[in-house]
């Protein structure tokens, strides 16, 4: 959309907009990475998981494969009784389809549901799958993770639910153990949940994965300010601003940010708001937390919730773990 000083009343008043005004209006400034994922922004995404940096993806895809069996085990309810299998925000499926040709090859009776906002995203695995894997039930649920569940949860049948690729680490701790409750308050005693979460290691090997040598994760980061310049008549110059991240080993966070390179005023059209940059002053715009299995624990213990399996792979990078109802 054009930038206009006459933009419709709609624009500014979209989530997005909502964001902006608040985010940018405190010190520090703050943009959620919510908002990386337009078009550009899921591929610049697809580009980073196959990064020689980027570790999480490919070891997660590992954990699957070496381990398949022993996760569907973890997931299944006893008895070769039917099940639904739902994973909150499916991407692309690339991890789930090795679980799932595992299931379907023990010819498991269950039902596979991804759970996305994003039609568009459903409507590209639904392709996919059909494509693939063409035995296979798929229900695709075009709505919000907590919607899903608690439609799901009137339902009978046992369910194991996915929340894979550390999307967890992109939470704040108060958020994430906020969202973790409320998974567990839709879980029935014999309902499963797998995370995948991305452990803490080698500072030096996390700070890489978020600071490519090919630059594909600033050019991710900074994806954020041409959305902006599009839907909000925004005048950020990306050559006045710089992708900048940290890796902090005492609170397992990587803090992403965009770092203004010299004093400036960026001004939005459409929100009729203006937002002045000090030289070097930072918008924090992303969290990706690590994780020690302790960690894990403890979190899953505050929402009601225990360990049932632990699966990593050789290196200790990575953990998938499922969690069950404490009884
Ligand atoms: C989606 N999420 C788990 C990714 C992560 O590792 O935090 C997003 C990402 N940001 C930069 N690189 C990848």
């Amino acid at each position: 959309m054009p930038a206009s000083s006459t933009a419709p009343a709609s624009v500014a008043d979209t989530a997005l907009a909502h964001h902006v005004r608040q985010g940018l209006s405190h010190t520090p400034k703050t943009l959620s990475s919510m908002y990386f994922y337009d078009d550009e922004g899921s591929r610049l995404f697809q580009q980073i998981m196959q990064l020689p940096e980027y570790y999480p993806t490919r070891t997660e895809l590992g954990i699957f494969t070496g381990q398949k069996a022993e996760i569907s085990q973890a997931l299944r309810p006893a008895g070769n009784k039917p099940f639904r299998l739902l994973e909150l925000g499916a991407g692309d499926g690339l991890k789930t389809k090795v679980l799932l040709r595992h299931l379907l090859e023990q010819r498991a009776a269950f039902t596979y549901e991804p759970v996305d906002i994003s039609g568009g995203a459903l409507a590209g695995l639904a392709e996919s799958l059909q494509r693939e894997l063409p035995q296979l039930q798929v229900e695709p649920i075009e709505t919000d993770y907590f919607s899903a569940l608690a439609e799901v949860r009137q339902d009978a049948a046992p369910k194991a639910v996915l929340f894979l690729g550390s999307n967890i680490g992109n939470f704040l701790p108060d958020d994430r153990q906020q969202f973790l409750r409320q998974l567990s308050s839709h879980l029935a005693p014999a309902d499963r949940l797998l995370i995948g979460f991305d452990l803490q290691k080698d500072p030096r090997l996390i700070r890489a994965a978020y600071d490519d040598s090919q630059g594909v994760t600033a050019a991710f980061n900074l994806n954020l300010f041409t959305r902006l310049n599009r839907e909000l008549g925004a005048d950020f110059d990306l050559k006045h601003w710089a992708h900048y991240t940290d890796y902090d080993p005492l609170s397992g966070a990587v803090r992403s940010f965009l770092v203004s390179r010299r004093a400036q005023t960026v001004h939005f059209t459409a929100l009729d708001f203006s937002v002045p940059f000090a030289a070097w002053e930072v918008i924090h715009t992303e969290n990706s937390y690590k994780f020690t299995r302790p960690q894990i624990e403890e979190l899953a213990a505050a929402a009601d919730l225990q360990v049932v399996a632990f699966f990593t792979d050789e290196r200790q990078y990575f953990a998938d773990v499922v969690l069950a109802p404490v009884q």
